[in-house]
């Protein structure tokens, strides 16, 4: 056992950062036990330095981050404190300064991942990133090491779990979007301003280091076609539950099926209730991953939160620390397929088309030609007639999502077609 302790500094301390203190603390027998050599918490730095944290020793916090990652003597930099910048320079600085970096950071990953990784390579040191993808649940650490021998097709994700509660509770009591978002905010699971959350941003960020990943290639976040979850309607969620599915807002990472390129993307889906991914309810995340060998996988926890996020920050720690006491590294970027990411015109899936249509011979023969026409084959039509108006969905076989936009432009200049009332992908079948 080394004696010497593993110096480390913390950039952050709010609800991740206090917590990955405590378990610091708390946990510092198990800790030296599990690394082989003693870590101490050197330096904290926080932007408020008045704020009050319980449990903090207040004599390691500092204003000074870039002074902290500077030192020279700090073995691994833990970042908490997202976004773009600082976060880079402080990232890029301590690895400078022969430190291995801990991010929770899926903004910058996702952006400057392969940057970020080349830095550290250059440097002799880690970058380890669990707790930036799905807070608790291990995911990259399995897809980089435990199925590094086997070959991902399909990454299918619940990762945000503001939506995931939003969606559940327009799912069990049949509410609107708003009245669900309101529920959210009071409970404190969305934020002031949802953005990030709702328009798919945070679950974009974790679908490109996902796909990254899985496919050994660079996949950046502004390659993922991004679509949000606030047009999803009460009517939609009854529609899904005539076909026997719920709606989810998915990330899906695939591998095209000549295996030549991938895809990354984020929106709303219906998936049949028989699929595991429809029963993760209020905030939880779960990702369901399927391999050559391994056939179907699921994982399932927390997304968020101070101590589900410091467990992911804290397992990386004990990893970066095992490997500055074999004086090794872990495994780095691995991006060696380089393969394109197809634009989502090319990506091939099922749609649920809602269409309100006049009620008259001929028009179920006009609009199945429009589909005709653009070689896209329908499974299945439903007609409900009201008032010498009727409510048509289509669901169809796959098609690219270029082929359905062409007919869904094509429906809409049909003066027997009122209104294109909802489009929503079917997966997970
Ligand atoms: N806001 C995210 C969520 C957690 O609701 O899952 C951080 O990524």
């Amino acid at each position: 056992m080394r004696t010497r302790p593993l110096k480390v500094a913390l950039l952050g301390c709010g609800v991740v950062g206090s917590e990955v203190t405590r378990i610091m603390t708390t946990h510092a027998d198990d800790l030296t036990q599990r690394i082989g050599a003693p870590v101490e918490l050197v330096g904290i730095a926080v932007r408020r330095p008045d704020r009050v944290r319980e449990g903090v020793p207040q004599e390691l916090i500092t204003t000074d981050a870039t002074a902290l990652v500077k030192r020279g003597d700090i073995d691994v930099v833990i970042e908490v404190i997202g976004g773009i910048e600082p976060a880079r320079s402080l990232i890029t600085t301590a690895f400078e300064h022969g430190a291995s970096v801990v991010s929770a950071n899926k903004a910058l990953l996702a952006q400057d991942g392969a940057a970020l990784h080349a830095a550290a390579e250059q440097h002799g040191v880690d970058l380890y990133y669990e707790a930036a993808v799905a807070g608790a649940i291990p995911l990259v650490r399995p897809l980089r090491e435990s199925l590094a021998g086997d070959r991902v097709n399909r990454v299918l994700g619940i990762v945000n779990g503001t939506t995931n509660f939003i969606l559940d509770k327009m799912d069990s009591s049949g509410a609107g979007y708003s009245e669900a978002l309101d529920e959210a905010t009071a409970l404190g699971y969305a934020e002031a301003d949802p953005t990030a959350d709702v328009e798919g941003f945070d679950a974009a960020a974790k679908a490109a280091i996902l796909a990254g990943i899985a496919f050994h290639t660079r996949v950046r976040l502004d390659d993922v076609h991004r679509e949000g979850m606030t047009e999803v309607t009460a009517a939609d969620f009854a529609s899904a539950k005539q076909m026997g599915c719920t709606i989810k807002l998915l990330a899906i990472c695939e591998r095209a099926a000549d295996g030549k390129s991938v895809s990354a993307r984020v929106h709303p889906a219906m998936i049949p209730l028989t699929h595991p991914l429809a029963s993760v309810r209020e905030a939880y995340n779960a990702v369901f991953i399927e391999a050559d060998a391994a056939g179907q996988l699921m994982f399932y926890g927390p997304g968020a939160g101070g101590a589900p996020t410091a467990s992911a920050v804290l397992g990386d720690l004990v990893a970066v620390c095992r490997n500055k006491v074999a004086e090794a590294t872990g495994p780095g970027e691995s991006a060696y397929t380089r393969l394109p990411v197809s634009a989502m015109g090319e990506v091939v899936t099922r749609y649920h088309i809602s269409l309100d249509v006049a009620d008259k011979p001929g028009v179920l023969a006009q609009v199945a030609t429009v589909f005709a026409e653009h070689g896209v084959s329908i499974d299945t039509v439903r007609q409900q007639g009201k008032d010498g108006e009727a409510s048509l969905v289509v669901v169809t076989h796959r098609a690219t999502d270029a082929a359905l936009s062409a007919t869904v432009e094509a429906l809409r200049k049909l003066d027997t077609v009122r209104d294109v009332a909802s489009i929503m992908r079917v997966e997970g079948e």
